[in-house]
C-alpha cells in the first residue's frame, strides 16, 4: 500500500469541492424521500450530495440517486470506520466524508476508489493526515471548534491546505467561511430541513438551496 497520497486523488477530491459551494448534509429517514429531495436540490443549483450513514437507508439511497441522477455528485458522510467505508464504495459512493478521522481511515483513503474528505477538529489530528499527504479536510464541528477565526488561524502554519467547514453553519453564515482563501466548500443541514423533508415540501428545499446560493453570489465570495 502506498503511504502517501498522489496528487491525482488530491485533485479529485478538489474536482468534488468544486463542483458547488454548499454541500447539504443529507439524513434520510424514509427511502422514498432520497430522490424528490435529492431533485429539490438539483433544481436549486446543488448538484453535490452527502449521504449520511445516519440511517439504515443512507447505503441505499446512494445506490438509487447514483443510478437516477447521473449529473449530480452523490457521496458518503458520516462514515466512521473502514467497513463502512467499503460498503459505501460499493454502493457507488463518488467520495467519502468522515466527522472525525482514525490512522486506519486515513490509510484506507490513500488508495481507495472513491476519494477522502477526512474530518478534524484540531490542528494536531489534521497534521496526521497533513503527514500522509492530505490536504483537503472536513473542519467538524466549525461553530464550536473556533470557526472563522480557527480557520484564519490555520492559514498561518498550514496556507497549503484547505478545508470544508461543517457543524453550526447556516445560510447566512455560509459566505463568511467561504471569503476565507483556504475554504474551498462549506456543509451543513440547513439546506435539508427535516419538517419541510416531513412535510415533502421539496419546492422549499429548492428555495432553499437557490436562496443560499444567492447570498453567496450577492456577498463577498462569487
Ligand atoms: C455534519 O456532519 O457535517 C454536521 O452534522 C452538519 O452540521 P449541521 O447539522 O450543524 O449543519
Amino acid at each position: 500500500m502506498s503511504s502517501s497520497i498522489t496528487d491525482a486523488r488530491r485533485a479529485q477530491v478538489q474536482a468534488v469541492l468544486d463542483a458547488c459551494p454548499l454541500i447539504p448534509v443529507i439524513a434520510i429517514h424514509r427511502p422514498e424521500h432520497a430522490l424528490p429531495l435529492a431533485r429539490a436540490l438539483v433544481e436549486g443549483g446543488i448538484n453535490i450530495l452527502e449521504i449520511t450513514l445516519r440511517t439504515p437507508f443512507g447505503l441505499d439511497a446512494i445506490r438509487e440517486l447514483r443510478k437516477e441522477l447521473p449529473e449530480a455528485w452523490v457521496g458518503a458522510g458520516t462514515v466512521t470506520s473502514v467497513d463502512q467505508y467499503r460498503a459505501v464504495e460499493e454502493a457507488g459512493a463518488q467520495f467519502v466524508i468522515t466527522p472525525g478521522t482514525t490512522d486506519s481511515l486515513f490509510d484506507y483513503g490513500l488508495t481507495a476508489s472513491a476519494p477522502l474528505l477526512p474530518g478534524v477538529a484540531t490542528l494536531s489530528e489534521m497534521m496526521r493526515g497533513y503527514q500522509r499527504g492530505y490536504r483537503h479536510f472536513k473542519f467538524f464541528p466549525a461553530e464550536v471548534a473556533g470557526g472563522v477565526s480557527a480557520l484564519k488561524a490555520f492559514s498561518g502554519p498550514f496556507p497549503d491546505v484547505c478545508f470544508c467547514p461543517t457543524g453550526g453553519i447556516r445560510k447566512e453564515t455560509a459566505s463568511d467561511y467561504l471569503a476565507l482563501a483556504n475554504v474551498a466548500a462549506v456543509g451543513g443541514s440547513w439546506l435539508t430541513p427535516q419538517d419541510a423533508i416531513d412535510q415533502g415540501d421539496w419546492q422549499r428545499v429548492t428555495a432553499i438551496a437557490r436562496e443560499s446560493l444567492a447570498l453567496l453570489r450577492n456577498g463577498k465570495v462569487c
